[in-house]
């Protein structure tokens, strides 16, 4: 696909008009607001990123990678030592802000990668590269999106149901999205899918964000408490599900939001194709498996007391919140990448596509 400047600007993560900050939407406020924040220093992309202002594996990929850029812009030195040592101390920082999604310090590393690759520029010189490269990053995910989408269209068929879990549309990526994207691009194609989104507590990410976009899209959506995918399957009235993922280790085993797990396990009881749709940054070969990958814990305020009027249960009461958990490889049908879909064994193909598309 040919990616356009509307393109860019029409993601939820975008670099500012004056090319000196990024523009993101307010995740936090959907769906009842639709708020932009100006994001210009270390401790903003820290904080958009902490409180999913900014969320989605990919959409913090390429807010990191344009934060990088952002600040590497505002670096006052010629030294290029000194440079490359505070761009590592952001890059550290940014990376802190949340554990779980690998994007986040792919991106980064991607744009450290550069200074070391460059050792001749001049810092001026580098700070037009990592721009470029923050820009190279976002365009990349658009085209990934839009592979996924199109592999992802091929599994199933017009009329079909179609259960997700968490938010993996346009608003978490750029342009198509990646579990949503099958149904964006089948929508576009005149192909109708009816789709079930389960709430997604304790963010409520399926409610807030995915009923959201799939209904001004268009596109037939139910939303469902998480408790009730069970029903909802037994019924018949689910032929596939397509979830996201935040990390898929190198044999196939992936983390993504908490509650996926659950989904994965109805749908083999119920004989429902699992697949988990996702670009190669979202693959981490160097975490041998789903053991290997770190999982966030939230402040356990989000269970008792977020979405409510009053609080749901006594400040006393212990709370255990992870935001992910990670799918067992042998639960999944298949991964859908940009580089194809990719079915078991994991370890073997997840290998070669990661080699076909370096
Ligand atoms: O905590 P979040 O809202 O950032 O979690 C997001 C998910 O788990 C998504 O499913 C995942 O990032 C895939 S996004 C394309």
């Amino acid at each position: 696909m040919i990616v356009t400047e509307a393109d860019y600007q029409s993601c939820s993560v975008h670099l500012y008009q004056t090319g000196d900050a990024v523009e993101i939407l307010d995740q936090r406020q959907l769906p009842n607001r639709t708020t932009m924040m100006v994001l210009k220093t270390a401790q903003e992309f820290y904080d958009a990123i902490k409180t999913l202002a900014v969320r989605g594996a990919p959409a913090i990929g390429i807010c990191a990678g344009y934060a990088m850029a952002v600040l590497a812009s505002q670096k006052d030195t010629a030294d290029t030592k000194a440079f490359r040592q505070s761009m590592e101390k952001d890059g550290e920082y940014l990376i802190s802000s949340r554990p779980t999604a690998v994007n986040l310090s792919w991106a980064v590393k991607r744009m450290l990668d550069l200074i070391s690759l460059h050792q001749e520029c001049t810092v001026a010189e580098l700070q037009k590269l990592m721009m470029e490269e923050a820009k190279a990053i976002h365009r990349e995910d658009i085209e990934m999106c839009y592979a996924i989408a199109d592999y992802g269209l091929s599994l199933v068929k017009p009329g079909d149901g179609i259960l997700t879990h968490c938010n993996a549309g346009p608003l978490a990526t750029s342009k198509y999205g990646t579990a949503l994207g099958p149904l964006f691009l089948g929508k576009e194609r005149g192909i109708d899918f009816h789709v079930f989104s389960d709430e997604t507590r304790p963010l409520l990410q399926g409610a807030r964000l995915t009923s959201y976009e799939l209904q001004k899209a268009g596109i037939d959506v139910t939303l469902i408490c998480d408790n009730m995918a069970s029903l909802v399957m037994k019924n018949g009235w689910v032929q596939a599900c397509f979830v996201g993922c935040d990390r898929i280790a190198a044999n196939g085993d992936f983390a993504n939001k908490i509650g996926t797990s659950q989904v994965a396990i109805m749908a083999r009881y119920y004989g429902i194709p699992f697949y988990t749709l996702g670009p190669r940054s979202t693959i981490d070969m160097n975490c041998p498996t789903g053991a290997d990958i770190p999982i966030e814990l939230r402040n356990p305020e989000e269970i008792k007391n977020m979405w409510y009027q009053e609080p749901i249960a006594l400040p006393e009461v212990k709370c255990y919140n992870p935001a992910f958990d990670v799918t067992d490889h042998t639960l999944l049908t298949a991964i859908v990448t940009d580089q194809g879909i990719v079915y078991p064994p994991f370890e073997e193909n997840l290998r070669k596509i990661m080699k076909a598309g370096s």
